[in-house]
């Protein structure tokens, strides 16, 4: 019996994690018959080539999802709380990258190295929500040390770049580098400040407790996927100007001691993890070299001074692959069981 073939949707076709998705499902070689591509009215008409064949980009209507089996959303937090449940209703499994759904009690938050659902293609269709991309890349990271070790706590300090803010954003990294080398004013417009040459301590807009939406996407999603509301989970978010990859120092205080080669040995056996850790010959996880690539890295490993349960730990991922489509072609792959 043949590979069943699927017919597949992207909603946000055009933007950074969309041409991600596409570039991801093309080089995985998945069967699919059709591709129908969506973004805004302004895209409309817009070809994109897809393994050699042409598809247009459609806008989003009633009835747009009919026949397809699958459908990824990322466009946004609006787009998908209107949009896919209407796809859901329409036949299709949505996966979603926003973070319209991800904190829903009946809506499933994934990391199929953590906690896959085992969701299968044979269900009713359903909504699966896509982790937030910081969250994605630590949570891989932990799981190993929470299954051998257990976790008591987790501060986080993010160094996350550019391209996690958007197309808009990115370009706009790329023309003020430019425009600040040239001695010229730069514009800002996508970011609440200039970013080039910069670094901007927020992410996302601010709660009354000081924190962020984006820190506390890290905070309240690593225990959900985790399943464990104990965890006491802190992050300060920081945009850099790099262009792609985001980087964590994480400090993980385990429940039982642990030998920095046990702690090694964890992660070299776990699944989606590449251990990159030789600091006496400047070996450790880079953005420019985790930027393109699917693992997420990890390195630095040293314990804190006079609290032997307490480690830190650098893990860096490619943000727009394992931090979005990545993952999301993951969860698709689990429940339609490609390999
Ligand atoms: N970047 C990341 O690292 C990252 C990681 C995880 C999750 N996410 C999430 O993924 C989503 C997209 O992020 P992104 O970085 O790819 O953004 P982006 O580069 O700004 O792309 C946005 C996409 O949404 C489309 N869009 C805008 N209005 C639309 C409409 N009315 N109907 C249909 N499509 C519409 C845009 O189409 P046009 O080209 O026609 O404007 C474009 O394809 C967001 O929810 C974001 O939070 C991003």
């Amino acid at each position: 019996m043949g590979t069943k073939m699927i017919n597949v949707g992207v909603v946000g076709a055009t933007g950074i994690v969309g041409t991600e998705f596409l570039k991801i499902l093309a080089e995985r070689k998945l069967p699919i018959e059709e591709l129908r591509p969506f973004a805004s009215e302004t895209s409309k008409g817009r070809k994109i080539a897809f393994r050699g064949q042409q598809f247009a980009v459609k806008t989003l209507e009633d009835g747009c999802f009919t026949g397809l089996d699958l459908v990824f959303f990322s466009s946004g937090d609006e787009i998908s709380r209107e949009w896919a449940p209407k796809a859901v209703q329409e036949g299709a499994f949505a996966i979603d990258n926003s973070n319209a759904f991800r904190m829903n009690p009946e809506i499933p938050l994934v990391v199929p190295e953590v906690n896959d659902p085992g969701v299968s293609a044979k269900d009713k269709p359903c909504l699966i929500a896509n982790p937030n991309c910081s969250t994605i890349q630590m949570v891989v990271a932990l799981q190993p040390l929470y299954k051998k070790f257990g976790i008591s706590s987790v501060q986080a300090a993010t160094y996350q770049s550019v391209s996690g803010a958007g197309r808009e954003a990115l370009e706009e990294l790329n023309n003020q580098t430019m425009a600040v080398l040239n001695h010229q004013e730069p514009s800002v417009n996508a970011l609440p400040y200039q970013i080039a040459f910069n670094n901007l301590p927020q992410i996302g807009s601010f709660l009354e407790d000081g924190f962020t939406s984006e820190e506390m996407k890290m905070t309240n999603e690593t225990k959900k996927i985790l399943g464990d509301e104990s965890i006491n989970v802190s992050a300060f978010c920081v945009r850099t100007p790099s262009q792609n990859g985001h980087s964590i120092a994480a400090w993980i205080k385990l429940k039982n001691a642990a030998t920095r080669q046990e702690i090694m040995d964890e992660f070299k056996k776990a699944a989606g993890i590449e251990l990159v850790d030789d600091p006496f010959n400047n070996k450790y996880p880079m953005n420019i070299v985790a930027s393109g690539t699917d693992p997420v890295y990890v390195g630095r490993i040293h314990q804190v001074p006079n609290d032997p349960k307490t480690w830190m730990v650098w893990i860096v991922a490619d943000n727009i692959r394992k931090g979005a489509a990545l993952n999301g072609i993951q969860i698709a792959k689990s429940i339609f069981k490609l390999d």
